[in-house]
């Protein structure tokens, strides 16, 4: 078995798939390993269809040889299989890091079950230490990051909101052309809270908490493989 514990857990979740599923396909570069092993498994033969998060996913999955679809054309899926960049042990998840959080989204809610796969290092006991990625649209950035500052402090959360830029300094703009503001709060102590007061703010398209979304986790590192609900 591979040392890479990334790997490792896409590995084990590669293994819950069987023929005829309608998978969503994550992103990132754990759910990247999950792609990668899928496609093996496709070209023995196996029969899925899956829908990608992102563009990246996209690509790979058309890479790898593994079968697309649509949540129009498929609506309802069986089993979405994603990255995480912070797990409690609710299976409250954040995601974001790379930028996919809103199809991600949708994509897990439109699944009967998610699992989720992660290195031990994702593991927390209070979501927060990860910045909290807040998808929003170009119109009105100002006045929305006003709205998002004061919606962190009401959930009783505190810290900085950076607008997400590449590498070359310009802003990071997501596969739906939104802006991505990144909440450097620490701990957050009511997620749900965070979670409903930042759904309501005007201009506010997501957010990377993952809550009762996630129906399981795969945890590789030092203890070897966790399986949380999976
Ligand atoms: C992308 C995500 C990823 O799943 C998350 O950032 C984890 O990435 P990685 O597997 O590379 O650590 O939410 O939007």
């Amino acid at each position: 078995m591979s040392a890479d514990p990334k790997r490792q857990a896409a590995a084990r979740a590669v293994a819950l798939v069987q023929d005829g599923m309608r998978l969503g396909l994550g992103t990132g570069s754990t759910a990247a390993h999950f792609v990668d092993l899928l496609g093996e498994r496709v070209r023995a033969g196996l029969s899925v269809v899956g829908v990608p998060t992102s563009e990246a996913t996209r690509a790979a999955a058309e890479a790898a040889g593994i079968p697309l679809t649509t949540l129009e054309e498929t609506p309802e899926l069986d089993l979405t299989v994603d990255g995480a960049d912070e797990i409690d042990g609710r299976l409250r998840l954040i995601k974001g890091g790379g930028g996919a959080l809103l199809r991600e989204k949708i994509v897990a809610a439109a699944s009967a079950r998610m699992v989720v796969i992660a290195d031990a290092g994702k593991r927390v006991e209070t979501l927060g230490r990860f910045p909290l990625p807040v998808e929003v649209v170009p119109f009105g950035l100002g006045a929305t990051r006003r709205a998002v500052a004061d919606a962190v402090t009401a959930a009783g959360c505190a810290g900085e909101l950076t607008l997400r830029t590449r590498p070359d300094g310009a802003p990071f703009v997501t596969d739906g052309g939104h802006l991505i503001l990144d909440a450097h709060l620490g701990r957050i102590p009511d997620p749900e809270r965070l979670a409903a007061g930042l759904a309501a703010v005007p201009g506010v398209v997501e957010h990377g908490l993952f809550l009762s979304l996630a129906t399981g986790a795969v945890v590789a590192g030092g203890d070897g493989l966790v399986l949380l609900g999976a």
